[in-house]
Order: C-alpha cells, then sequence, then structure tokens
C-alpha cells in the first residue's frame, strides 16, 4: 500500500468523492469528515476500508478521535463561492476556522503524518493583470477567496512554526465525472451538460465572453496523489490548471458540438454578484518545472469523457 491512513475532509463533494475512488486501492484505510451540508453520501463507495463521518471539521472531538492514526489528511470541505456571499460568517467559520483546527489538532494529535494537502482556488488572483497568472499575484475581492487565502497563510504558519507537512494547491473550475448536478452549486460544466438533457437552453450571466481555466477531474486527481507522495511538493504553493482560457461562449459551443447539435441555444442573464471575474488562466509553470507534471487533456478530451459519464448513467 502507498499511503497507511488518510483523512479526506469533504470527501461526499465532488472532488473529494472522486479522491477517496482512487485512495481505496492504495490505502489501508480512508477516512471521510463531512456534514453533507452540500455533499452526497451516495457519491461514495461501499468499502470495509472506508469510514464515513458525517460532521463537521470544526467539531474538535471528532477530529481527535480520527486523528492519531492519519498519515495523510487531504483537506478539501469548504463551503463554495456562491454560499460565501450569502452567509459571509458560515465561510469564514468552516473555510478559515474549520482549516485552523484541522492544522492545530494535526500537529497536536498525527505523531506520523506525511502529508496536510490543501485545496486552495484561483478565486484568490481575481481579476488578475497578468493572464496565465503565477502563484505570486493575488487579489481579495469575494469572502470565499479571503477565507480561502487565509487558510494557506495557516498552512505556511503551522509549517513554518511545527513542521507540519503542507503543500496548497489552487484548483481552477474543475470538470468531469462525479460533479452532480444534484448538487444546486455545481459547476458550469454540469449545468450546461444537463440543460441539453433538459432540453432547456443553455444559461450565461454576463455576455458569455468572461473566460476561465477549465481542468479535468482525471489531472487535478493526478496532482492531488502525487502531492501527497512526492517530497517535491511540501511547503509550496501550486497553481493547478491548464494555462489556457476558454471563453463561456466558447464552452458553449464546444458542448452543443459535443451533443450533437450545431448551435444550441443560449440564454444571457445578468452577472450574478460572484461573477466579478473576466479573464482567468493559471501559470502552471512552477508545477512543470518543479515536479514535471502537464495537464494530459484537452478540453474536448474531457468533455468528451464527461458526456460519455453521463451517457452511461454516471457509472
Ligand atoms: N471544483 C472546483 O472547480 C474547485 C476549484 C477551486 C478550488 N476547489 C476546492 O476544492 C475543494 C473541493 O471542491 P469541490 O468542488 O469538491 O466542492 P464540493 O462543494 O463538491 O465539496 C465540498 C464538501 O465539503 C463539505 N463540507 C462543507 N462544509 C463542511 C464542514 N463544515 N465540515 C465537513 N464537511 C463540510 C460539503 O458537504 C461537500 O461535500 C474545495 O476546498 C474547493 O475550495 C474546487
Amino acid at each position: 500500500m502507498k499511503y497507511g491512513n488518510v483523512l479526506v475532509t469533504g470527501g461526499a463533494g465532488f472532488l473529494g468523492s472522486q479522491l477517496v475512488k482512487k485512495l481505496l486501492s492504495i490505502s489501508e484505510h480512508v477516512h471521510v469528515i463531512d456534514d453533507l451540508s452540500t455533499g452526497n453520501v451516495n457519491a461514495l463507495p461501499q468499502s470495509a476500508t472506508l469510514t464515513f463521518h458525517r460532521g463537521s471539521i470544526t467539531n474538535e472531538e471528532l477530529l481527535e478521535q480520527i486523528l492519531p492514526e492519519v498519515e495523510c489528511i487531504f483537506h478539501l470541505a469548504c463551503r463554495n463561492i456562491l454560499l460565501s456571499v450569502q452567509d459571509i460568517e458560515g465561510d469564514l467559520h468552516t473555510n478559515l476556522y474549520g482549516g485552523f483546527l484541522l492544522l492545530r489538532k494535526a500537529k497536536e494529535c498525527c505523531s506520523h503524518l506525511k502529508r496536510f494537502v490543501y485545496t486552495s482556488t484561483a478565486s484568490v488572483y481575481g481579476n488578475a493583470p497578468v493572464i496565465p497568472t503565477p502563484e505570486s499575484y493575488f487579489n481579495i475581492t469575494l469572502p470565499y477567496s479571503a477565507s480561502k487565502f487565509s487558510t494557506e497563510h495557516y498552512c505556511k504558519v503551522f509549517y513554518h512554526m511545527y513542521q507540519v507537512p503542507v503543500t496548497i494547491l489552487r484548483l481552477s473550475n474543475v470538470f468531469g465525472p462525479g460533479q452532480l448536478i444534484e448538487n444546486p452549486y455545481c459547476g458550469v460544466v454540469a449545468k450546461f451538460f444537463d440543460a441539453v438533457e433538459q432540453g432547456e437552453p443553455l444559461t450565461i450571466y454576463g455576455d458569455g465572453t468572461q473566460t476561465r481555466d477549465f481542468t479535468y477531474v482525471e489531472d487535478v486527481m493526478d496532482v492531488l496523489l502525487r502531492a501527497a507522495w512526492e517530497p517535491g511538493f511540501v511547503g509550496n504553493v501550486y497553481n493547478v490548471g491548464t494555462g489556457r482560457e476558454t471563453s463561456v461562449n466558447e464552452l458553449a459551443e464546444a458542448i452543443s458540438t459535443i451533443t450533437g447539435h450545431l448551435s444550441y441555444p443560449t440564454l444571457y442573464k445578468p452577472k450574478r454578484v460572484v461573477d466579478k471575474v473576466y479573464r482567468r488562466a493559471v501559470d502552471v509553470t512552477a508545477l512543470q518545472t518543479d515536479v514535471q507534471w502537464t495537464p494530459r487533456y484537452s478540453l474536448t478530451d474531457g468533455l468528451r469523457k464527461t458526456y460519455d459519464w453521463l451517457r452511461e448513467g454516471k457509472v
């Protein structure tokens, strides 16, 4: 086995559930903590080596019970960007205090912790003047960006003061199998595929010229697993993405083509409060240089695989 006992916080969410599936075959035991506020326990497989703990990462007793045996922590639990503007204190409590508490308890309770992997976000870049954006830049404009970025700082504090072996990965617009439309906060790719399935137009907020760096889930899984294993990641912050910009209009066209339509109808709506970023692509040079990682999936490949998964009944 590559890993001993591992903990995945937010393991019933989109990325957490995909990660758990991968970890089960290469770990002795996988613990999941998830309060199911947006996650779905049915997204997790049944396994004798998986223990699901329904609860919050802010529950000290729960952490004290699980952490002593844990060698590797993947900290994915979060309140999402849309919820962060509806409930700014809830965002602070889960994303910042929850992250801080997990770090503190990891330091206190884990006697042989090999890695603490934290999934941060490209949202820390706001509207960046340089595209693709390197890790050195930041521009905080939303509560979600503030709480996620602050937790990055605490990761570094625990690394420098207490040698907690952290690694911070800034993910960008992940899509692919496992992203469920049942979660009302799921990303635009899942929403577009579902709209086509329902025979409804693709809803676009703004004029659709805003760009994002869409990253296929398998590429993200690859980095997450390597980050927990390879020494080169420790103490560092890395962007995870493709470095390529795709406008929401281009995404709509791509999904239209993949689903066999010449030009699928779109419906333009005013921007929401969270739609502040006009351009986004992350610079992945550091990840390429330091650990020789490059994304394997083009947007088209990833969309085709996602469509296959949807047509095959999401198995
Ligand atoms: N999906 C993306 O495009 C993307 C992009 C950038 C960063 N990220 C980061 O990756 C991580 C996972 O994202 P995701 O897309 O899987 O999100 P998700 O919303 O699908 O999963 C988050 C999970 O955390 C759980 N959760 C929320 N509050 C909790 C609490 N207090 N205690 C325990 N569990 C709690 C939810 O129930 C959910 O299952 C997050 O940290 C997110 O910031 C994701």
